[in-house]
């Protein structure tokens, strides 16, 4: 059996295929890896050091895999449960998740908490949601921390944003972002036009001539302009969209859709997700090679 740890893992610059010189990701990798990678026979639950990982290539693991965490209503409804319990069991999900990426040496993980069209849900679940988000934070960030995980968040920081979600996701950051393990990052108050727009909307604030508007001087303003573009998309619960997740920064993404619900993801499905993005032929416009 082949275990896929962080120990033979190559470090970014010296991966081939998926991350290697010719993608065209978005920001400079930076240092990953660290002393303080907790190995997967460490923690409870199952780990991807085994069977699970069996047929992945340690040298060609994605640096980013984005998630969207969908499918916790239904899951909840088909239990009698409220929809909001089955975000409460979407945590358990979450952290499986990340524990799965830290084991695969994944370096970069994205996950669409809640999104500018989110607030039209029922006014219950928005606080939910909430309050949800700025418990998870304040409950987990020591865990995160330990694990050598930064936290980071995407996404509008509007007048939407009750004031102490806003200082669980500064306090997560703060705590967090020495770390280089894995750089968790939380598309909350999230739209792809929205970040888009406001790109644009800084650069023709700054007084950027028309003709100086490209596409580097628009990553350079998105949300995580450092961010490497996701190599792999991964939404759960069978549905086949987008949902305005990461829209500039998904143009060359593998797209995996996968009919587990969120709260029943764990990480031997982000294994089998690995999988099935080592089977693409990934060609950026050009051709194989
Ligand atoms: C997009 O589908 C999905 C999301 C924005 C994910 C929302 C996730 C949560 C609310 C739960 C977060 C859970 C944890 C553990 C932090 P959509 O439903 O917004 O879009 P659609 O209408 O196109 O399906």
């Amino acid at each position: 059996m082949r275990a896929v740890s962080g120990a033979n893992r190559p470090s970014g610059g010296e991966r081939e295929g998926v991350s290697g010189a010719n993608r065209p990701s978005g920001g400079e990798r930076e240092g990953e890896g660290g002393a303080n990678r907790p190995s997967g026979g460490e923690r409870e639950g199952t780990t991807v050091e085994g069977a699970e990982a069996e047929g992945i290539d340690p040298g060609r693991v994605p640096a980013h895999v984005a998630c969207v965490m969908d499918g916790n209503g239904r899951w909840a409804k088909a239990r009698g449960l409220a929809r909001t319990d089955g975000h409460t069991e979407g945590e358990r999900a979450l952290f499986d998740t990340v524990h799965g990426a830290l084991e695969m040496g994944i370096t970069w993980l994205t996950v669409y908490a809640f999104s500018t069209e989110n607030w039209n849900r029922p006014v219950e679940e928005v606080r939910f949601l909430m309050n949800f988000n700025r418990t998870l934070m304040r409950r987990r960030r020591d865990e995160l921390d330990e694990m050598g995980v930064r936290v980071r968040f995407i996404g509008r920081r509007d007048w939407r944003l009750p004031r102490g979600v806003l200082r669980s996701m500064e306090d997560g950051m703060e705590r967090t972002r020495a770390n280089r393990n894995l750089t968790l990052t939380f598309a909350f108050n999230y739209g792809g036009r929205a970040e888009i727009v406001d790109a644009v909307r800084a650069l023709v604030e700054a007084g950027t001539p028309a003709g100086k508007i490209t596409e580097k001087a628009i990553r350079r303003h998105l949300y995580a302009p450092d961010m490497p573009d996701p190599d792999l998309v991964i939404r759960t619960s069978g549905e086949y969209r987008i949902s305005n997740f990461l829209l500039w920064e998904l143009a060359y993404s593998e797209l995996v859709f996968t009919p587990v619900l969120w709260p029943d993801f764990r990480r031997e499905h982000l294994v089998e997700a690995v999988r099935e993005f080592q089977s693409r032929d990934r060609r950026f416009g050009g051709v194989a090679r």
